[in-house]
């Protein structure tokens, strides 16, 4: 350790457990350097130095929820690498991302900012994602620690949570993201059961730190501390940001013996670590200006979702293309809030990043530029885009929410679009049935509107700088869609888990425990619209062979064969699931524990390998307080969906007694 806590003073001890300002640290009277954290994770979120109100400039990526859609590890690595390039180009040492709450409700403000309703999905791209920021010198902060799957009171509400959700849901992304060894942890603003995550010992220290063995610095939420002291006493390192209470109530409870110098001198130990990992010879910048957003373009495109494509309409073919709706001309990069990332790349409309893939095409767009706020300016332009719609061979609708409707701070309303694009839609399909949606949203969306008018939908979220050259990619056939749902798309909030009637002052039921997600809409055998894992191809993919190869009682090597039957290149990602049919507890119908993404030419076939392992089967006992895998029968599927099995076999699992139990 290059710094010691015994060169410092009781004062500036204390100090250095608080943030100087909103993104520094405290330096000891400049007997430390300076270190600097900044959002997010689609790009570094930074104030200008010189000038606090000026956001500088970056490369705007696509939000996690698109990222996560790409089921892509290496991508996720790249996004994380990249970001890193721009923090080390402004003198961020750490980089405030990646979130990985659970999608507990589709209506969650910041879904778009997170992974998946699925830790294992979640936790193995977070997990990535943080080896690409930080194998270039920059520190991450894995957040929001934990159960913070709400915007609505998030600084106050209280996420009753029982212990089995908490192990194997909002737990789990967590635990296997921490293999990356994150330079950091950062509290959530919500209590859980009861206590605030900010000085919840059971969750930072017994969790956290004691049970996952994280080392590194626990840093606050924005003002998510309450007690200075009493987050200290829970483990949590760095208060952020500057609070003009926080060295009293330190010193205040240190004079009182509520604190003692050892817990202060191992809190402020983390502190110096983390001071002394931001000083490293790592950070070398590799790519430029040109490539970040060439990059930011090819996570885009494989984050897009072919959802629906009937009469094969996609890719589209020659002929006279109307390009039309708000998000055409305006397209949304990112979600309201911390995540928001100020780009100053000028992105071309929808319509002309398809007429210059299309040159023997007609591309053409009636108004796009002139609409704002989801209103056509008059009827003019609405007559205008009629008449084109009228005339067109296809119709290609580009819809969307905002940064206003998806955004840290609030949660949306309803899932459906803003009420004058279902219109657009509606009316545009009775002029013209060959009409393509694009859909910009973070989000899951009620679509039960429109989608029996619509031949096809395809999901772009909030695809950040590159997302219009990639949409037009696929809309094209320049590239095959290849990404799939890391959410479910539900046909409507009803059929979600509940939760507004389940908040009772300050508190939160998770009523539906560990059934979130497809979890939640297998177990209530509820018909959904998009299931998790779904997504079209202009290839087709045959599965089959599946072998399953007992290496031990439980750990299985699941290799099984995919074919593109197609004459079109493409990628599959295929996804292997678990199911116990008879557990003695209530287990959901299937669980995600593995996946594998593979590059397939047309007529190409591959071997596909997964491995499963005694995590994989076991569910957490609160009666033994450990994970346990039950011996007895289990189904190991294989899909291109939750909801598209391919392959299945059954499964004995006989351990001894003893090994029953694992970590
Ligand atoms: C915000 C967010 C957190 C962000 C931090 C700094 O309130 O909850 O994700 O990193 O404060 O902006």
């Amino acid at each position: 350790m290059k710094y010691s806590v015994k060169d410092l003073t009781l004062e500036e001890k204390l100090h250095l457990l608080t943030g100087k300002d909103n993104w520094r640290l405290e330096t000891a009277h400049g007997k430390l350097p300076e270190v600097y954290l900044s959002d997010g994770p689609h790009g570094l979120r930074m104030h200008d130095k010189a000038d606090p109100k000026r956001i500088i400039p970056a490369t705007a990526f696509p939000c996690l929820s698109v990222l996560a859609n790409t089921w892509d590890i290496e991508l996720a690595y790249m996004q994380g690498n990249t970001i890193a390039d721009e923090c080390i180009e402004n003198g961020a040492d750490v980089l405030l991302a990646p979130g990985v709450n659970m999608k507990r409700t589709p209506l969650c403000g910041r879904n778009f900012e997170y992974f998946s309703e699925d830790p294992f999905l979640a936790g193995v791209l977070a997990k990535s994602y943080i080896e690409g920021v930080q194998s270039k010198g920059v520190g991450t902060s894995l957040k929001h620690f934990c159960c913070n799957n709400l915007e609505y009171e998030r600084f106050y509400l209280s996420s009753e949570v029982d212990e089995r959700a908490l192990r194997e849901i909002y737990l789990p992304a967590f635990e296997t993201a921490l293999k990356a060894k994150p330079w950091t942890v950062m509290c959530a603003y919500n209590a859980v059961n009861g206590v605030f995550a900010s000085e919840n010992e059971y969750t930072l220290r017994d969790i956290l730190r004691d049970e996952f063995g994280f080392e590194g610095l626990i840093v606050s939420d924005w003002e998510a501390v309450r007690s200075s002291w009493r987050a200290a006493k829970a483990t949590l390192d760095l208060r952020m940001p500057y609070s003009p209470d926080a060295y009293d109530e330190l010193k205040t409870a240190y004079d009182n013996g509520w604190l003692t110098e050892k817990e202060i001198d191992a809190r402020v130990t983390k502190v110096l670590e983390l001071i002394e990992k931001a000083q490293n010879d790592e950070k070398k910048i590799t790519t430029t200006k040109a490539q970040r957003h060439e990059k930011a373009v090819e996570i885009a495109r494989a984050g897009i979702v072919l959802l629906k494509n009937e009469d094969n309409i996609l890719p589209l073919q020659s002929g006279n293309i109307l390009v039309d709706g708000i998000k055409n001309g305006q397209p949304v990069f990112g979600g309201g809030g911390s995540a928001f990332i100020t780009t100053d790349y000028k992105s071309k409309t929808l319509a002309e990043e398809l007429a210059a893939r299309m040159p023997s095409a007609s591309v053409y767009s009636s108004c796009a530029l002139l609409f704002s706020n989801y209103v056509y300016e008059s009827s003019k332009e609405k007559k205008d885009l009629y008449e084109k719609a009228y005339h067109a061979d296809t119709v290609v609708l580009c819809v969307g929410t905002n940064t206003q409707l998806e955004t840290e701070g609030y949660d949306r309303e309803t899932l459906r679009l803003p009420v004058q694009q279902e219109e657009l839609i509606l009316n545009t399909s009775k002029i013209n049935k060959n009409l393509v949606v694009v859909l910009n949203v973070g989000s899951a969306v009620d679509m039960r509107a429109w989608i029996n008018e619509v031949k096809a939908v395809v999901l772009a979220g909030f695809g950040g700088e590159g997302m219009q050259e990639a949409v037009a990619d696929i809309l094209s056939g320049k590239a095959c869609p290849m990404g799939k749902l890391s959410e479910t798309y539900p046909l409507c909030l009803e059929d979600a888990p509940s939760i507004k009637d389940k908040v009772d002052g300050y508190s939160i039921c998770y009523g539906e425990s560990v059934f979130i997600g497809y979890r939640w809409y297998d177990k209530k055998q509820k018909e959904v619209l998009f299931p998790f894992g779904h997504g079209l191809s202009y290839a087709a993919f045959d599965y089959s062979d599946l072998q399953v190869k007992k290496m031990s009682e439980t750990d299985y090597e699941v290799s099984f064969t995919v074919k593109n039957s197609s004459p079109v290149d493409g990628a599959e990602i295929s996804q292997v699931y678990i199911r116990d049919p008879f557990a003695s507890v209530p287990r959901p119908e299937k669980e995600l524990k593995g996946f594998a993404k593979t590059v397939l030419k047309a007529g190409e076939s591959k071997r596909v390998r997964v491995t499963l392992n005694a995590r994989s089967f076991a569910y957490y006992s609160t009666v033994k307080k450990g994970w346990y895998v039950e011996n007895g029968d289990f189904e190991i599927l294989v899909g291109a969906s939750s909801k598209d099995i391919r392959l299945s076999q059954r499964i004995v699992i006989n351990l001894p007694p003893n090994e029953q139990q694992s970590q």
